[in-house]
């Protein structure tokens, strides 16, 4: 699903080129629950924009879902995000002017999907994630963990086989933090969508069947459930 080779990010500062990510390489399989885990600033989001195409790498290959994210023009990009991947945020980044509908069926419209086909899927986005009833309101007339499920809605509006997840739970207090990772577990194991999802999180630890620990800009460990794996990380590009 996702193959990253010797993927670097550089950013050019006045101070002189500061690598946020170091040469990294790392594959995840179509159906993994990947929770990547590291200190702030240690370029776990950086990593996660890379895998969705909201940024290129400085070195390095991206391939996402057989599509190499290097070789696509600006538009082409533009594609890939909003049929190939679902994005969640810590902070909903829903469009507080539209309805919870409306933001639903935002890559919908975009892709000029019909409008009774778009009214069909966003009710059954809305049963998805338990949210019936409020496809008229607004976001800030609901509470921080209904604005994630209409953001996971969202996510899930083109079918892709890919979320990718930074902080989800970070805004949430521990009940409704345990809800949306229950969701995403469930969308994992019952709809086999591949997640990787950034987190400091212990519970998403938990329901994650592997870690990935990011430490100024490198992979430093990466282990499956019941599987430790702390050598050098050539070992995990099998
Ligand atoms: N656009 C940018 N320009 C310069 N430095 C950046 C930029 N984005 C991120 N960084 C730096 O890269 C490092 C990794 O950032 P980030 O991926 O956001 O870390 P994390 O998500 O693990 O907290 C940080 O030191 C951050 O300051
Ligand atoms: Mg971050």
């Amino acid at each position: 699903m996702i193959s990253i080779q010797d993927v670097s990010k550089v950013y050019s500062l006045e101070s002189g080129d500061f690598f946020a990510l170091k040469h990294n390489n790392v594959h995840i399989k179509n159906g993994e629950f990947v929770a990547i885990m590291g200190p702030s600033g240690s370029g776990k989001s950086t990593l996660l924009q890379l895998m969705g195409g909201l940024d290129l790498p400085t070195t390095g290959e991206m391939i996402v879902d057989g599509v190499h994210l290097n070789k696509l023009n600006e538009k082409e990009r533009t594609l890939f995000r909003r049929t190939k991947v679902g994005f969640v945020f810590q902070n909903y980044q829903l469009l507080p002017m539209m309805t919870v509908a409306e933001n639903i069926a935002l890559a919908l419209s975009a892709n000029k999907t019909p409008k009774d086909e778009i009214l069909h899927r966003v009710k059954q986005l809305m049963k998805d994630v338990n949210l019936e009833g409020k496809e008229s309101q607004f976001p800030s007339q609901l509470s921080g963990g209904q604005q994630q499920r209409v953001a996971i809605a969202r996510a899930l509006a083109m079918k892709p086989q890919l979320i990718l997840a930074d902080e989800p739970t970070g805004n949430l207090d521990q009940k409704n933090g345990t809800d949306i990772l229950q969701l995403l577990s469930k969308l994992n194991k019952e709809e086999k969508i591949t997640i990787v999802i950034v987190t400091h999180d212990e519970q998403a630890a938990k329901v994650a069947d592997r870690i990935i620990l990011i430490s100024d800009g490198e992979i430093v460990q990466d282990r499956r459930k019941g599987v430790a794996r702390n050598e050098p990380l050539a070992s995990s590009m099998a």
